[in-house]
């Protein structure tokens, strides 16, 4: 049985003091949520010590938006494994598209960071998808498809999510079919060669989608950009119900 995965990535929004409201509104409407889900939330670096605080009692289980590969050294802007632990950082999303753009992040690199991420117990998040132009060239399958074998080669699938998340649905509003968000994330699962691997849908997911969503077959979570920077929608996403 696949546990779903509800993560919030707040990108680079949200200082320390509009994380504290943030939660004094979200913690008490999440405080019922169904045990068949975890409920993850990734604030920028300079809230997760706070946000690991005042989450401290509750469902809330927190992701870093990057890690390095090294524990420690000259690596500027960059954060080590080591430095997420202390704050009970137990996933860390890698290759999501934006890095990926405005970095140039290579599947090599996003492959040494997920690597190092489950080295030292925290659960990667590896991101992978398509560009519009990709998609209508027709490529999406054969592009996915290596960002899934560079980017996962030799990790440990009990200890990963991957979350497909087709940029041209990526805080666009234009949300990916459900059906062909479905159909993609089960030819993931296949490439990988494992039933049990966690598996999530990225790009516009808002209260208004998310049942169907999660009705879904291969959709084991979601990982939630713009919406979840609004409490009492990020609540009503995370408190969906399949019909
Ligand atoms: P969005 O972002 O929900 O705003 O489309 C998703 C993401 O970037 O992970």
């Amino acid at each position: 049985m696949r546990k779903a995965v509800i993560a919030g990535n707040w990108k680079m929004h949200m200082t320390c003091a509009e994380a504290n409201e943030y939660m004094a509104i979200f913690l008490p409407l999440v405080a019922q949520m169904e045990k068949d889900r975890s409920l993850v939330i990734a604030p920028p670096f300079t809230a997760i010590s706070s946000v690991a605080q005042i989450t401290q009692s509750s469902a809330v289980q927190l992701a870093s938006q990057n890690v390095h590969w090294e524990d420690k050294g000259a690596f500027t802007a960059e954060v080590s494994p080591v430095m997420l632990l202390e704050h009970d950082v137990r996933y860390a999303i890698v290759g999501h598209s934006e890095p990926r753009k405005y970095f140039s992040e290579s599947d090599e690199q996003i492959n040494r960071r997920a690597k190092s991420a489950q080295t030292h117990g925290l659960i990667p998040i590896v991101c992978v998808g398509e560009t519009d132009i990709q998609r209508d060239r027709g490529e999406a399958e054969r592009v996915i498809r290596r960002q899934v074998e560079q980017g996962l080669e030799d990790l440990d699938s009990e200890s990963l999510i991957v979350a497909y998340e087709p940029i041209w649905a990526i805080g666009t509003g234009k949300t990916c079919e459900s059906s062909e968000a479905n159909r993609i994330c089960g030819l993931i699962r296949k490439w990988i060669g494992k039933s049990d691997v966690i598996i999530q849908y990225g790009g516009s997911v808002k209260p208004e989608n998310i049942d169907e969503l999660m009705g879904m077959n291969d959709i084991d979570g979601v990982l939630v950009g713009g919406a979840s920077l609004d409490p009492r929608n990020f609540a009503r996403i995370v408190n969906y119900k399949v019909a």
